[in-house]
Order: C-alpha cells, then sequence, then structure tokens
C-alpha cells in the first residue's frame, strides 16, 4: 500500500493574473487531502472518495477528476489495476485547490507504493499533468503550494522552463477567515472567460493586469516588512480588481464586504471565483473571531485556520 498528502491552498494575491507570468503569492493551508492506493487484480482503477466536501462539490467536478486521475497513472506509467481512497480534513469546495491536493497526494502515494525515488520536483510535474486536466492552461500555483507547502512567491514561466517558486518567510503566523458561498465554478471556464475578455477588450484589461503587476510587488514588501494592514489594504484592492475581470460574483463581494465591516484587515476571492472562497486576513484570535461571527450570521460557512 502506498500512501501520499497534499496540502490545500489559499491564494493571497494572483489567481488569474498568475496565468499571465504574474507574481502569484499562495500559502498552503494546515488541512491536506491523502491518498491510498492498493494494487488489484482489475484492469484500470476503482475510486473510493472519502473526502469531505461542500455539498454539490463532487458531483460538479467529476468529470474533471476522472481526467486527473487518468492523466497522473498515465504520466506515472502505472500500468496495473489499482483501488485508489481518498481521505483527509481537507473540506474540498472551490477555491481551496482541493484537485491540485488531490493530485500531489495521488502521485505521491504512487511514487510510495512504486518506489519510484521522485523528489518533490518530479511530483510537483506529475500534480500539474493531473492539474491540466481541470484547468485547462494551468499556472502551476494550486499544485505547487500543494506540494511544497509554506508561503510561497509563485511565478509561471511562460516559456515552458521551470517556474520560479520561492519560500517567504514571515515574522509570525497570521490568522485568516475563510468564508465558503457554498457555490462550486469550473477553473477550465472561468480562465476561458478571462482569456476572452482579455482579447475581446484588450486596452482596459491589460491596463487592470499591470495595475495587478505594480500591486503584486507592494503586495510582496509588504510582507517582507511584515505590515499587514498594508497587505490587507492591497487585498481588498486585488478583489476590485477581480470585480473588473469578472470572476467575482454577488455572494464573494457580500462575504468581503461583511469582513471588512467586521474590522478585517482586507479580504478577497481566493482562487478560481464565481463562487468558492473569499479570504479574510484577521491577524489576532479575537478579530478572528469577530469576523468569522459576522460571515456566519449571513448564513455562511467558515474556515478559521492561519497563513505563514
Ligand atoms: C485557481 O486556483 C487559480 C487560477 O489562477 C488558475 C491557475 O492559476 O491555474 C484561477
Amino acid at each position: 500500500m502506498g500512501f501520499g498528502k497534499g496540502f490545500g491552498k489559499t491564494i493571497l494575491f494572483g489567481e488569474h493574473f498568475v496565468v499571465y507570468g504574474l507574481l502569484g503569492i499562495p500559502c498552503a493551508l494546515g488541512s491536506a487531502t491523502t491518498a491510498k492506493v492498493e494494487r488489484t487484480s482489475k484492469p484500470g482503477y476503482e475510486l473510493v472518495d472519502e473526502r469531505p466536501a461542500t455539498p454539490g462539490y463532487k458531483e460538479t467536478k467529476q468529470g474533471e477528476y476522472t481526467a486527473l486521475i487518468s492523466r497522473i497513472l498515465e504520466f506515472m506509467q502505472v500500468k496495473a489495476g489499482l483501488r485508489i481512497t481518498l481521505g483527509g480534513d481537507l473540506v474540498c469546495a472551490s477555491g481551496v485547490g482541493a484537485s491540485a491536493a488531490c493530485a500531489a497526494a495521488l502521485a505521491r502515494a504512487i511514487n510510495d507504493e512504486y518506489k519510484t525515488g521522485w523528489n518533490n520536483e518530479q511530483i510537483n510535474k506529475a500534480a500539474f499533468e493531473g492539474e491540466t486536466a481541470g484547468s485547462g492552461t494551468p499556472s502551476g500555483i494550486d499544485n505547487t503550494a500543494a506540494v511544497y507547502g509554506g508561503l510561497l512567491l509563485f511565478r509561471k514561466n511562460l516559456q515552458g522552463g521551470e517556474n520560479s517558486i520561492e519560500v517567504m518567510k514571515i515574522k509570525k503566523p497570521v490568522e485568516i477567515v475563510l468564508g465558503n458561498t457554498g457555490k462550486t465554478s469550473l477553473t477550465k471556464e472561468v480562465v476561458e472567460d478571462v482569456r476572452k475578455l482579455k482579447a475581446e477588450k484588450p486596452d482596459e484589461i491589460n491596463a487592470v493586469f499591470e495595475e495587478y503587476s505594480r500591486l503584486a510587488e507592494d503586495a510582496k514588501k509588504a510582507f517582507q516588512n511584515f505590515d499587514l494592514q498594508k497587505v490587507g489594504a492591497l487585498m481588498t484592492r486585488n478583489h476590485g480588481l477581480l470585480q473588473k475581470i469578472n470572476v467575482s460574483c454577488k455572494e464573494l463581494d457580500e462575504l468581503v464586504e461583511t469582513s471588512l465591516k467586521a474590522g478585517a484587515f482586507g479580504a478577497k476571492l481566493t482562487g478560481t471565483g464565481r463562487g468558492g472562497l473569499m479570504i479574510a486576513l484577521t491577524p489576532g484570535k479575537e478579530l478572528q473571531e469577530k469576523v468569522a461571527k459576522a460571515i456566519e450570521a449571513k448564513g455562511f460557512e467558515t474556515t478559521k485556520t492561519m497563513i505563514g
């Protein structure tokens, strides 16, 4: 039996913009997906999916996961029959990098079962291959966070070479709240819509991308100076830019507004958007609790966790 684990992630800065080679700042979550693989005599694979999930998530993503698993098995040249059991404490929803966590966990479990000896870089390549099933042309940000963990500076190499991945250390972990819209969106579709919008309105949308590019450099500096007020303000501005590229929705906007009213330093959608999750920066347990309560009072589910 082989075993593997992949972290969930939150994107603090840069979803969608990273697809075009701009700087992204993702952070792994404490919760993870696990995969167990056992060889069987039947050809193909059998999937036992025991992951906790937002209602409707698994149904909406079923096709994506079938393609994800097949691609990883092919990439890692697994010919024998397998029983794959997915589990762990990551509650699967749009925005937490659930498919990337699954891809990383599965690649690690196969590596463990077949004693392939792959390092993180090779596991990351296998997980990326799986991600192409869901995101079409993924940047690699989700699988990188799922494989490496920690707070990262990520930049996709548009020439096809190695992506730039740097671990960023901050003074101490910071509390965040994730608010769940309960809606599931398909990354491939939303990424494609952004591509179309960029082609239809190049001047307008390229200006948004340029503004994001400056904002991301400021965010990196603000993290390095541990200036959390600034980080928060930039997150809220990042949300505004994501609204301009049409990847937010009314529930996400409501979650952002509610968090800010309750005192969050900043808030934005995280991940694909059009549903999924919102992240609010809430340093200190007291503020974290206050923001989570305000969100729950509006009928949304929350997760209280830390970054860094
Ligand atoms: C999804 O978590 C992040 C996106 O930027 C897609 C990608 O980077 O592959 C929307």
